[in-house]
């Protein structure tokens, strides 16, 4: 039976670069207890589509709290009921989420529910079922996004085509800061996302054993898509 997390991470990242420093930026995996207790259910075959959205947007949004940790904050005056006072607020303009369709949608809300204001880019890719390679089909992006910070959002890291691709749309328009939220990565798409975009800061609820012969994650939970919206 395939194990959960069997992948040795730890070392993952030392083998790769035979102990060499690099820019690389190690994978942030959210192993609390919750969200593992969360994943279980998620995973189950048993699970409908109603708890399956929810879950999908209540790990978003905890991958969205560790992933706004190093949110840059400017100092603002503001008046308490008992004093003035110096307090933080969040500096330059909102951060941009970026679902990448289909089932990126489902990580939307999630994340809104801590960043209100963010506005919202869309990027279309599914992944052509023989060869798994990802297929354009839409980008709509706001027209200032270079300037903004993107929280880019999948379920799914399976290959990483569709990830390397969206994350590629990304900087032609000129993002320089971008972090990639996803809820199960399997180690295969993981090293080839971080070769392609090292910069990239990927977060992740887990790290799957391995993918299969047509490119699904082991044991993963099926197809995301799908099951967010009742397709199959
Ligand atoms: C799934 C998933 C990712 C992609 C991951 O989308 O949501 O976008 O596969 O696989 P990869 O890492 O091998 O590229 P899918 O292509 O099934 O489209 P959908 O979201 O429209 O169902
Ligand atoms: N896309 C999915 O939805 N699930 C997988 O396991 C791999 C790609």
């Amino acid at each position: 039976m395939p194990v959960i997390s069997k992948f040795d991470y730890d070392n993952f990242y030392d083998i790769f670069f035979k102990g060499e420093p690099n820019i690389m930026k190690k994978p942030f995996i959210l192993d609390h207890p919750l969200v593992q207790h969360k994943l279980s259910i998620l995973r189950r075959t048993s699970t409908g589509t109603k708890d399956f959205r929810e879950l999908i947007s209540e790990i978003g949004t905890l991958l969205c709290y560790e992933a706004t940790r190093d949110i840059e904050l400017e100092p603002v005056e503001i008046e308490t009921p008992i004093c003035k006072c110096t307090a933080k607020q969040i500096k330059g303009k909102a951060p941009v989420i970026v679902p990448i369709l289909r089932a990126g949608l489902g990580m939307v809300d999630g994340v809104q529910k801590l960043i209100p204001s963010a506005r919202v880019g869309h990027i279309g890719l599914y992944r052509d079922e023989e060869t798994a390679q990802p297929i354009e089909y839409f980008c709509k992006l706001p027209v200032d996004i270079a300037d903004c910070r993107v929280f880019l959002v999948d379920p799914m890291l399976a290959t990483g085509g569709s990830a390397i691709d969206a994350i590629g749309q990304l900087k032609k328009r000129g993002v320089k800061n971008i972090s990639f939220l996803c809820i199960i990565a399997a180690p295969e798409g993981l090293e080839k996302v971080n070769v392609a975009h090292p910069d990239v800061q990927i977060y992740c609820a887990a790290l799957d054993d391995h993918l299969n012969e047509v490119n699904y994650i082991v044991p993963g939970l099926g197809d995301a898509g799908d099951r967010i919206f009742g397709t199959k």
